[in-house]
């Protein structure tokens, strides 16, 4: 890729780009935010999180006084939830230091939770123009293409390869536009399944001119994510549901939970188990399942519904309201929520 590439790229870039909120700022603090969200998350999901998060936290300084579950909240659905709470931590660090912005400072940016070489290089080059790359999954197919790369671009060396590359041929362009027309290329041309006839970098793609295309980036093969197969239990005492909320380490820490137990359970596992329990009911009834990948293993949930004769004690029971407005349900127990809701409506 030659300097005369990269002005074809910018070119295209200016033309075509998509009008994104985070585009209209220059504000480290909101690049930070949307960065940290467009990670593992597609743009249209992330649009109305990204604006009624800066709604509720414009700065640093609320982001590190909110309460935790008031930040869970507010990204709720939006998954891999130790994202909200590296941003708070970073926050925290950050206005405990005087700071109600991300520093233009590469080793500051470095030594703060959450935040890697991807983030630095997107919060400096598109909020300072410094020229320093910014490369995710969707640079490194792009490059991947571009070069007929055939090492594994995980590989830390291979990505530090290609950040010597793009830092080359970004210092005399604006690094904001650099940055931001190698993700755009990335997500409207160079895709899964590309658009090469409308590409700009065609004349500089090895893959192209060889029809390799579809071998780039080379993959290494996948393992199976382990199944858990769960039991859940939809505990409803007059007009309110029990709720649980996980412990703060491990997967979805924090977060709150609709009750449930490892391993399936039969209509009779469930009955006895909630007699040793002492757990007293009216009605029980499976109501069906749910599936959920996350990223490193899948649930599948049998869900049943409870109708108690009395509170469990020490437990939280809520609204429906207030499951939606106040408590924060990983998308996993949300499909839980919405199955009894469906079932409910058509049973009762
Ligand atoms: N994905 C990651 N960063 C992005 C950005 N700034 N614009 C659009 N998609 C992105």
């Amino acid at each position: 890729m030659k300097k005369k590439n990269v002005k074809d790229l910018l070119a295209w870039y200016s033309e075509n780009k998509r009008d994104l909120p985070w585009r209209h700022t220059k504000d480290s603090y909101k690049i930070w935010i949307s960065e940290t969200m467009l990670q593992q998350t597609r743009v249209e999901t992330v649009i109305p999180y990204y604006e009624r998060f800066l709604k509720n936290l414009p700065t640093v300084s609320s982001l590190a006084k909110i309460h935790e579950d008031e930040l869970l909240k507010l990204w709720e659905g939006l998954g891999y939830y130790s994202r909200a709470r590296n941003l708070q931590k970073a926050a925290k660090i950050l206005y405990e230091n005087g700071f109600d912005f991300l520093p233009p400072i590469k080793e500051v940016l470095q030594s703060l939770p959450g935040i890697g070489p991807y983030t630095v290089g997107a919060v400096l080059s598109i909020a300072y123009d410094i020229s320093e790359p910014a490369i995710d999954g969707n640079v490194m197919r792009v490059l991947s293409r571009i070069y007929e790369e055939k090492e594994d671009i995980l590989k830390p060396k291979i990505r530090e390869k290609y950040r010597l590359i793009l830092q080359d041929l970004m210092k005399d362009e604006k690094a904001s536009d650099f940055t931001q027309s190698f993700i755009e290329l990335g997500a409207l041309v160079c895709t899964r399944n590309p658009s090469c006839g409308v590409c700009p970098l065609k004349s500089c793609c090895k893959a192209y001119q060889h029809q390799t295309i579809s071998l780039y980036p080379m993959k290494k093969v996948k393992k199976e994510k382990p199944i858990f197969k769960k039991t859940a239990f939809l505990f409803k005492y007059n007009n309110v549901y029990m709720i649980h909320k996980r412990d703060s380490e491990g997967l979805l820490a924090n977060l709150y939970e609709i009750p449930n137990v490892d391993s399936f359970f039969t209509v009779d596992e469930v009955q006895e188990y909630l007699q040793t329990k002492h757990i007293f009911y009216e009605n029980l009834q499976e109501i069906g399942e749910v599936k959920h990948v996350f990223s490193h293993q899948i649930w599948i949930i049998k869900v049943y519904f409870v109708s108690l004769q009395e509170k469990i004690c020490h437990e939280l029971f809520v609204s429906s309201k207030e499951i939606q407005e106040k408590y924060s349900l990983p998308t996993v127990f949300q499909k839980v929520w919405t199955l009894q809701k469906e079932k409910n409506q058509k049973l009762f």
